[in-house]
């Protein structure tokens, strides 16, 4: 890891986030879309930066949505992946979620035989909740995955001592 460093996301880093996004994924989020929300919630829009080449290896997409997290794109570049990048930009998200904006967890779709992106969330405490049939364009089921906010120490249930 070291020689990568997570920072926000630029307008001018789109071109190079688009250009992972295609390598990584069948149905890539238009360009457009993309600047949209970026600048609805700039916080959640992370790149992991190369520090000598300066090029954008990396990305991670996140918002606030009804008031929980949810993880709209992740993607390392091939030629970097299984070198942790992945889970430090998963993890710098998930602090700004669950640490700043203490949302009581985030979700996050994935293609159905996406094998990979699933271990990889399963080993970072992601559940699968439900199956969305046809999720996506290309008829592809998308399974919906949610964490809880581990940082969230919900009040222990009432002790009730039945009498009868
Ligand atoms: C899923 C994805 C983002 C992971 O990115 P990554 O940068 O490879 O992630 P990491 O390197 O942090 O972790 C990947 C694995 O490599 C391992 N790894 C990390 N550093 C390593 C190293 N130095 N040597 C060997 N393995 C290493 C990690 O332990 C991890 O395995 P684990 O899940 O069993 O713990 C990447 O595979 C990807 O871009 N996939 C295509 C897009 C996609 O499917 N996105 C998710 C859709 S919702």
């Amino acid at each position: 890891m070291e020689k990568v460093k997570i920072r926000r996301m630029r307008y001018e880093d789109i071109p190079q986030v688009v250009e992972i996004e295609r390598d990584s994924f069948p149905q890539p989020y238009p360009p457009p879309l993309i600047m949209q929300i970026l600048s609805y919630f700039p916080e959640g829009f992370l790149v992991a930066e190369d520090e000598r080449s300066k090029k954008v290896v990396g990305y991670i997409m996140g918002l606030i949505e009804f008031g929980h997290g949810h993880i709209i794109s992740i993607a390392t570049s091939k030629e970097y992946r299984k070198r942790g990048i992945g889970s430090a930009l998963l993890k710098e998200l998930e602090d700004i979620l669950f640490k700043k904006y203490n949302v009581a967890y985030i979700t996050l779709e994935v293609r159905f035989n996406n094998r990979e992106a699933r271990l990889f969330y399963y080993r970072r405490g992601y559940m699968d909740k439900r199956l969305l049939p046809r999720y996506y364009e290309d008829g592809t089921d998308a399974i919906l995955m949610i964490k809880k906010n581990p940082y969230i120490q919900l009040p222990s249930p009432p002790v009730v001592v039945s009498m009868w």
